[in-house]
């Protein structure tokens, strides 16, 4: 008799955001009529910037001629994007990152996934709570988490993001070993300094901890005190993992690629307390169960590092920045508080009541979508989360639609 993975059972429900998905399809199929504006899913709706489309096509051409054609890349990643990246993302920011430190890939949210994998199946976690599901989830389907109860997971440290900590969450009361980070977070916005950030670090130095630094917003950071990575923080070497993402940086929701950061200099223990290099590690790992990006799209990604590529991602970026500008304008004006939008895409909004109802009422009132925060955890109970991923025009009208919409209802 074949058996399951019985951890599996203990997974909520399907997975948020095809939750929302499918609330919406259901509303669609039932109002066919209903013009809907989508505001949940951070999915970037612009398209690549032209440096990148240049690249990419230039790289399916030479897939077209047997002299210039490839087959299998190294699965860490053509050199040609990883000295890119680490010279631009790191080194020109005086984070000390080398390119065999990079390993390409598919995506943040499969290499955010994967990466646990890498450790024992007793370590204590510590999870933000409101936090992108993936972290938690995947530990889920590990076994590291008892039952489901009252909105949490039994043998997880919930690190509580709220109004009151600015939704940076303090430093574990009780030793931990996995610690997950996300700056700009998704889902709050939130931003972290780096005095803060440093905090983080030598916590996880002193309690041999690691962090996983989740960085796929850095490219919304404006504010030019805020660290972009958490190798510009000293001592983060040793400690700490990095995920970066060329989806919201660049458009690549679609295309896929990706990468994340795994110094030589990053440890973990056996049994014995024998150090191991987490690096040879996730080595070991990724050319086992990955075979590479493949090559137009790491030609794509490339670009993004061009003299060109630079100003037209950094339009890119902006324009959704000013799309979020608008909406905490909006927000302001209907007299909610919130956090983000500044550094980061994602609005998130005090709803003041429950915050599912407060979507269907989003959705069916005004035809548009959001992200209700419980699907981010306990602490997102009365948030929603508004995504900037849309044109102007569509995120004026949703505005406008929103203001139309209470303003009936409050009437
Ligand atoms: C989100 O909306 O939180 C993101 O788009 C999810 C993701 O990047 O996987």
């Amino acid at each position: 008799m074949i058996r399951i993975n019985e951890n599996y059972l203990k997974l909520q429900s399907s997975y948020l955001f095809v939750e929302i998905a499918n609330r919406v399809s259901v509303y669609q199929q039932e109002n066919p009529e209903a013009d809907i504006i989508r505001l949940g899913i951070g999915d970037v709706t612009r398209a690549l910037p032209p440096a990148c489309t240049q690249a990419f096509s230039q790289g399916v051409k030479e897939m077209a001629v047997d002299a210039t054609f490839r087959g299998y890349g190294p699965e860490q990643g053509y050199d040609f994007l990883r000295d890119k990246i680490a010279a631009n993302d790191y080194q020109a920011r005086g984070a000390d990152i080398s390119s065999d430190e990079i390993f390409v890939s598919d995506g943040s949210k499969c290499d955010s996934a994967n990466i646990q994998e890498l450790f024992a199946g007793d370590i204590r976690l510590a999870i933000p709570d409101p936090v992108y599901p993936v972290y938690l989830d995947t530990n889920v389907m590990a076994g590291r988490t008892g039952e489901f109860a009252d909105g949490r997971y039994d043998k997880i440290l919930y690190m509580d993001s709220l109004p009151e900590n600015g939704f940076v969450p303090n430093l574990p009361a009780q030793p931990v070993d996995l610690i997950y980070l996300c700056f700009p977070n998704n889902p709050t916005g939130a931003s972290i300094s780096g005095d803060t950030l440093k905090l983080w670090v030598d916590y996880a130095r002193e309690n041999k901890a690691l962090i996983l630094y989740d960085a796929a917003y850095e490219a919304f950071i404006r504010d030019r005190s805020l660290p972009r990575s958490i190798f510009e923080i000293k001592g983060a070497r040793e400690v700490a993992i990095e995920f970066r993402s060329f989806s919201k940086t660049a458009g690549f929701t679609g295309t896929r690629c990706a990468f994340t950061v795994v110094p030589k200099t990053c440890m973990a223990y056996d049994g014995n307390g024998r150090k191991h290099s987490l690096h040879a590690l996730w080595n070991r790992r990724h050319s086992t169960k990955f075979n590479g990006v493949s090559y137009p799209v790491q030609r794509a990604a490339e670009a993004v590092y061009s003299q060109e590529g630079k100003v037209q991602v950094q339009e890119l970026v902006d324009y959704y920045l000013n799309n979020a500008a608008l909406i905490r304008k909006e927000m302001a004006t209907l007299g909610f508080e919130f956090a983000g939008g500044e550094n980061s895409p994602y609005i998130w909004v005090n709803c003041m009541r429950d915050a599912w109802e407060f979507f269907d009422l989003l959705l069916k009132k005004a035809g548009v979508v959001t992200t209700p925060g419980p699907g981010f955890g306990k602490c997102g109970e009365g948030f929603i989360r508004i995504s900037a991923f849309n044109s102007y025009t569509n995120v004026e009208k949703a505005m406008t639609r929103i203001r139309e919409a209470l303003g009936a209802e409050l009437s």
